[in-house]
């Protein structure tokens, strides 16, 4: 297995290109499932979760074909053999569970496998099932699938979320697109990968409006058509490449980015005494003078502070003056990379959901070992400010996340490279 060796060398200038978000082009590739006619996506990024989704969907009869050097994915429906959702990929990559919503819409059937327990929390598909139920399908769970008919049809209908769930409002908005009437959808979540996808929906035809505020309204249509959509820009990527130059000092330009995309946690790096600012193409970050002070962090809901940067900005609170609280609410095991971080020599103390991280003046190098996406990236950065050599293990968590992580951070100046295993 492939590991990654960092050896920390000082600040770091340059640019950074950013690409299209991995969680947007997840679900935007299961919409092709929704129409005949197909669906292009430009701006896709390069990463073993599409290579996943891309398996999926071929099991299923679609045709996808990935050009421009995995840029553009070229996708069609046409032709759909089956609606069955394998365990094999969906035990691999959770996002395949998008997979539901679409086929049922249009098929009136599908069976989709239950993902199974995950390395960040137990992550179970309830919020799915009672959408959808609300639009009239009958789902049952059996060995393990969830297997799912709506005989009639799916009917419009007003539903409230118990919780925000990016995946559940995402197939049931898939779902409603061709349902029968009007859904209202109530504790929508609001990212903007929603956003993105509901763009994409209305280019295929359909009729949707309050995208990227808690209720959604679907007015359904007999049927969607072909398009061609650009990916939204990842703003995980771009808050894990705005720490590089936080964490090791520098300015680095973001190319791509958006202040809108990642307010709540440029807010933090601000409190923390790191810029960021506008450009004309896209966010640049600066750390001229010491170390960052010590903010506190919940992670919630878009727009607030997301998840899946908190393993990235504990790596920055780990350097930090002062003390922080890191408090996870969305996941309830999300802190697998706090003890490799301690390997590094940073202080930090875990009970149930709160990190309470005190920063010390410099991290040591040290073989670790990535345990979910978020957390390798997060040792990455760690090792980039950390003294001497850092390996970090276990790359193929990397792989599904971030393209050319080598290449980017060796652009702005960092020293990484890729050691290949057996
Ligand atoms: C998506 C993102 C993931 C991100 C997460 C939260 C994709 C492909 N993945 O995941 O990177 O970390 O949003 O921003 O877009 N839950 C239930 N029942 C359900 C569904 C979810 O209890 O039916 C719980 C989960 O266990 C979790 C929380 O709700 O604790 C958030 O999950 P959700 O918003 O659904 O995240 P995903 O769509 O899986």
């Amino acid at each position: 297995m492939d590991s990654i060796l960092v050896t920390g060398n000082g600040p770091l200038n340059g640019q950074i290109p950013i690409a299209g978000a991995k969680n947007a082009c997840l679900t935007l590739m299961p919409a092709t499932l929704l129409s005949e006619e197909p669906l292009t996506l430009t701006n896709a990024p390069r990463l073993s979760d599409i290579k996943t989704m891309t398996a999926l969907l071929q099991s299923l009869g679609a045709e996808v074909s990935s050009l421009q050097d995995g840029q553009v994915i070229a996708m069609s429906s046409h032709n759909l053999t089956s609606q069955t959702a394998d365990y094999d990929i969906v035990r691999k990559m959770r996002a395949s569970n998008l997979v539901l919503g679409p086929l049922l819409a249009r098929f009136g059937q599908a069976v989709v496998s239950l993902p199974g327990g995950c390395a960040i929390g137990a992550r179970p598909m309830d919020l799915h099932v009672e959408g959808l139920e609300a639009l009239g399908a009958e789902i049952e769970l059996k060995d393990g699938y969830l297997h799912a008919r709506a005989p009639g049809g799916l009917k419009g209908a007003v539903h409230e979320m118990r919780f925000a769930s990016v995946g559940a409002t995402e197939n049931i908005v898939m779902a409603a697109t061709l349902a029968k009437g009007t859904t209202v959808l109530k504790n929508a979540a609001r990212e903007p990968e929603i956003v993105d996808l509901v763009e994409c929906l209305r280019k295929m035809g359909a009729q949707i409006s309050g995208e990227g505020s808690s209720t959604i309204e679907i007015q359904g249509v007999d049927r969607l058509h072909g398009a061609t959509h650009q990916v939204v820009t990842d703003r995980i990527e771009l808050g894990t490449y705005m720490l590089a130059p936080a964490i090791c000092g520098g300015e680095v330009e973001l190319l791509g980015g958006r202040m809108a995309l990642v307010e709540s946690f440029a807010a933090k790096l601000d409190a923390a005494g790191v810029s960021v600012a506008e450009t004309q193409n896209g966010l640049k970050v600066a750390r001229k003078n010491g170390r960052v002070q010590a903010v506190d962090v919940v992670t919630e809901p878009f727009p607030g502070f997301p998840t899946d940067l908190q393993a990235q900005m504990m790596a920055l609170m780990c350097t930090a003056e002062g003390t922080s609280v890191l408090e996870e609410r969305i996941f309830e095991n999300r802190f697998m990379h706090a003890p490799e971080l301690v390997r590094m020599g940073a202080n930090i103390e875990v009970h149930g959901g709160t990190a309470t991280v005190t920063g010390v003046e410099a991290l040591k190098g040290a073989p670790v070992m990535a345990t979910d996406l978020r957390a390798s990236v997060s040792l990455i950065l760690a090792g980039l400010a950390a003294e001497g050599e850092t390996t970090v293990s276990r790359v193929y968590h990397l792989d599904r996340g971030y393209e050319h992580v080598v290449r980017k951070l060796e652009g702005v100046g960092a020293k990484i490279e890729r050691i290949k295993g057996e």
